[in-house]
């Protein structure tokens, strides 16, 4: 009988040493497909290594740029002879964040086609918001057998008053109205570190856009972008995690390369379960040697709890003293994780999008599987808290957001090995 690809992991080792994080997941898949909207080449620097990047290259690629990549090193990217507008079913497919193609070829092309994005399934994931911006512009949107395609004759800046906080849809709308005419501003943009961090970038080409950071975000369009090098801040959510980890492990890790204001509100809970926090200019230490307390957790967008993190604080929270109540507000259905800790031991009970955790002493390893990308992040934290052995089937959500993860968490004194499938 074939075997399956699995993570194991010997639990109760306390993560101890210094590591570095890598750029940022939710960042990199911004700046990438922004590169479009360049009339020179671009070089971008401290991309993580991980599939979602190379996803994108490949669909660079496929629409006629040219493309240097050399992982952890630097991607040129030459979008001169980029002739094409339409992204495949299966690239659209690959990640989220192929749904980023439809405002930078907006930007570029003002003709673009890509089918409904895949991603995580955590939820309904609409993306109206993302076409009432580019219908604002001037864009005609529509909808056909699975693809959304979306023409104008010429984007004109316009206001844009999104119904809901979205990150995708602010940063979709920053792209398309980068290359438009006229000033376009957003009103209720979403605020998180990946948008100052996209204005930034697009900035350094040349673009005019101020308020990134703020839900008031102004662009004024622009004929001409030119050549910019560019590296993306680290990643919030694999810092998270780490501290997380460190914590769940009683460890004792440094965490090199991250930025600490982006990780306040995961710094503050923490703090209040008793376990030490301190940073620096450019770095954070987790140490942790007690009992942890229970506390609550509700998700919000920038900068309150990030729901990227829910899922491996909940995974810590199910050994903490006392009853921890976790509501999940922004996805719909981001709480699976915990059914497949419950088969380690853990005693949760799930009420639509609230958790209601009640800390035991200790998680014991079994097989279990991730669902999605911070589903497989909490079940690596539990696996590294549990006694015994933990087998993490379906291992390859992880790898779509974290870079090398097994070697850092290794280098950290974690058991951790991978088996591949056959
Ligand atoms: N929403 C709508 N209509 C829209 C867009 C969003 O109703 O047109 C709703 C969503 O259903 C959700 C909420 O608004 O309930 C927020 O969605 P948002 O658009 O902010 O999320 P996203 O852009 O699809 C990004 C990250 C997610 C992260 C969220 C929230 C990327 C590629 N993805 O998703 O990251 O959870 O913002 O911070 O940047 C992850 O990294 O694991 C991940 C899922």
């Amino acid at each position: 009988m074939p075997t399956k690809e699995r993570m194991l992991i010997t639990g109760g080792n306390p993560l101890e040493g210094e590591v570095r994080v890598s750029g940022g997941k939710n960042t990199a898949v911004a700046v990438i497909p922004a590169t479009l909207l360049c009339d020179e080449p671009c070089t971008i620097e401290n991309l993580p290594d991980i599939a979602d990047v190379h996803a994108l290259v490949d669909i660079l690629r496929a629409l006629g740029a040219k493309v240097d990549y050399v992982p952890n090193m630097f991607m040129t990217v030459d979008p001169r002879p980029a002739e094409g507008w339409q992204v495949s079913y299966r690239d659209s497919q690959r990640l989220r964040a192929s749904y980023y193609l439809l405002g930078a070829l907006l930007g570029r092309r003002q003709q673009a086609e890509v089918y409904l994005p895949g991603g995580c399934a955590i939820g309904s994931r609409p993306i109206d918001q993302h076409l009432k911006g580019f219908a604002a512009l001037g864009a005609e949107v529509e909808q056909l057998g699975g693809r959304i395609v979306a023409r104008a004759p010429e984007l004109i800046g316009s206001d844009v008053f999104f119904d809901v906080v979205t990150v995708g849809g602010t940063i979709n709308v920053m792209l398309a109205a980068a290359k438009a005419r006229g000033t376009t501003i957003i009103y209720n943009a979403a605020k998180e570190p990946h948008i100052v961090d996209l204005a930034n970038f697009l900035n350094s080409m040349g673009a005019k856009i101020k308020g990134a950071g703020t839900d008031v975000i102004r662009i004024r369009g622009m004929q001409y972008l030119h050549k910019a090098n560019y590296a993306v801040i680290p990643d919030q959510i694999e810092t998270g995690t780490l501290m997380i980890a460190a914590a769940a492990t009683h460890g004792d890790v440094v965490i090199n390369g991250c930025i600490p204001t982006h990780m306040e509100a995961l710094s503050a809970k923490l703090l209040e379960m008793g376990v030490r926090v301190t940073d620096s200019d450019d770095a954070i230490r987790v140490r942790s040697n007690g009992v942890h307390r229970a506390v609550n957790i509700k998700t919000q967008v920038y900068p309150g709890f990030p729901t990227d993190l829910q899922q491996p604080m909940s995974a810590l929270l199910t050994t903490a003293k006392g009853t921890s109540i976790v509501q999940e507000t922004i996805y719909e259905s981001r709480l699976k994780h915990l059914d497949e800790i419950r088969r380690m031991g853990a005693q949760v009970r799930v009420m639509d999008r609230t958790a209601i955790i009640e800390g035991v002493t200790d998680l014991y390893g079994a097989p279990i599987t991730a669902t999605d990308l911070r589903a497989g992040a909490a079940l690596v934290v539990a696996g590294l808290m549990a006694k015994g052995v933990t087998e993490i089937y379906e291992p390859h959500y992880i790898d779509r957001g974290y870079e090398h993860i097994e070697d850092k968490l290794r280098s950290l004194g974690a058991v951790i090995s991978r088996e591949k499938g056959e």
